[in-house]
């Protein structure tokens, strides 16, 4: 038996939920079936899966294994990200080595599926719809971010790699943090194809100096004011080099008031405490910016993130998924003829554009149009670790 097929059996670890149960699952590529492609990263695609046994659905998540990984660490570096609950946190339910040829082995992740998509849906969602976000809203998914972040850092764990895609949403609006670095060997195992990520990192950790669980209050501020602002907060036409070097030594972005624009977005006025929420995060010297822990009771987050609203509906409305039917409604069968569109059926629209019969009941029902299908590539360019090297 070959090293690498020892560690098939090595990191197959138990499920999350039962540690202790030594008749515990373990996983392998039989027990699910594919549902659909949720999106592409760096490292490869990301599936919905469904278990066949339970029909629970699953996000599945390959990443090359490297056969200079010690398995043993490999299985600590997992065994402890099934150690990470809390309501802000992607719940991982284990991992296996796919079998088949060992030379091209892949380690396969099962994580929670997120039927909200990632902030990056959301935002491409509200261009479609030509539409803003509310600043409660915004101060809703801030504060999970940071709840979660928090959490980690508790865990001494720096997330590394905050950004739109890795801020996932429940149906109910929850956010889920995913991606996090737990040491190096996930990390590593990605390294050779780390591809733009790098423009939501702080400016110390662009210069390679050292960096904290501050760093990822920077990406979470330059997040939330991409979010706002509906694009990316820094200039479109500047090359991978002068962006970084614009990030480490130009201006600040700021969350300003905006008018209409000729595109049709609609203009969008912050208040003053939103602005000063969004300066904090983006201090650019790490020493000086808040952690987590401090900007969580920043007045805007504590004011804000805690009103009551109804992040679910927001979710329907953004998605045009149908109202749940009332308790002893029944719900009606597809044969009916009434709407198909449902949570998590159009969350990636690059991937999986909605049925024109769910698309019109979007519209009818919810009052506004139907989604379109995204088709432009990602605007940002990829950059190498060479790169950036380059232009430190
Ligand atoms: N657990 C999940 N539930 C739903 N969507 C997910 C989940 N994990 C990842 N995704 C989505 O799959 C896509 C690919 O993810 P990933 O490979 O991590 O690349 P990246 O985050 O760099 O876009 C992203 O759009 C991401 O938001
Ligand atoms: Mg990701």
């Amino acid at each position: 038996m070959s090293d690498l097929h020892k560690a098939i059996e090595a990191i197959q670890i138990r499920e999350a939920t039962d540690p202790e149960n030594e008749d515990a699952i373990r996983w392998n590529n039989d027990m699910f079936e594919n549902v659909r492609r949720l999106g592409e990263g760096a490292g490869g695609a990301v599936y919905q899966v469904k278990q066949k046994n339970t029909g629970k659905m699953m996000a599945m998540k390959t990443i090359p294994a490297n056969p200079e990984t010690p398995p043993r660490q490999l299985r600590r570096e997992l065994e402890f990200l099934s150690t990470c609950i809390h309501p802000n946190i992607t719940e991982f339910y284990g991992a296996y080595l796919s079998s088949g040829n060992a030379a091209a082995a892949e380690v396969v992740l099962l994580m929670e599926f997120c039927e909200g998509g990632s902030l990056e849906t959301v935002s491409k969602k509200l261009r479609e719809q030509k539409r803003r976000i509310g600043e409660q809203v915004v101060a809703k998914l801030a504060m999970g971010t940071l709840q979660g972040l928090d959490y980690l850092h508790g865990k001494k764990i720096i997330h590394r790699d905050i950004k739109p895609s890795n801020i996932l949403l429940t149906k109910d609006g929850v956010v889920k943090l995913c991606d996090f670095g737990v040491s190096g060997v996930l990390v590593n195992s990605m390294a050779g194809t780390f591809t733009g990520t790098s423009w939501y990192m702080s400016p110390e950790r662009i210069r390679g100096d050292p960096y904290t669980i501050r760093s990822d209050v920077w990406s979470t501020g330059l997040t939330i004011l991409e979010l706002a602002r509906n694009k990316f907060p820094y200039p479109p036409d500047l090359g991978p080099i002068e962006l970084l070097s614009v990030i480490v030594n130009g201006d600040i972005p700021e969350l300003e008031d905006e008018a209409e624009g000729s595109d049709g977005q609609p203009g969008a006025v912050w208040t003053q405490s939103m602005k000063d929420f969004v300066n904090r995060c983006l201090i650019i010297d790490g020493t000086r910016r808040p952690s987590p822990r401090e900007i969580l009771q920043d007045p805007w987050v504590v004011h804000n993130g805690n009103v009551d609203i109804d992040m679910e509906k927001w979710m329907r409305h953004l998605y045009g998924w149908p109202k749940p039917p009332r308790k002893g409604v029944r719900r009606p069968k597809p044969s009916d003829g009434g709407s198909s569109s449902t949570p998590g059926g159009s969350m990636d629209s690059s991937s999986q554009p909605l049925s024109a019969t769910s698309a019109y009941s979007a519209t009818t029902e919810m009052g506004y149009d139907a989604p379109r299908i995204i088709t432009e590539p990602s605007s940002r360019c990829a950059v190498t670790p060479s790169l950036l090297h380059a232009a430190c």
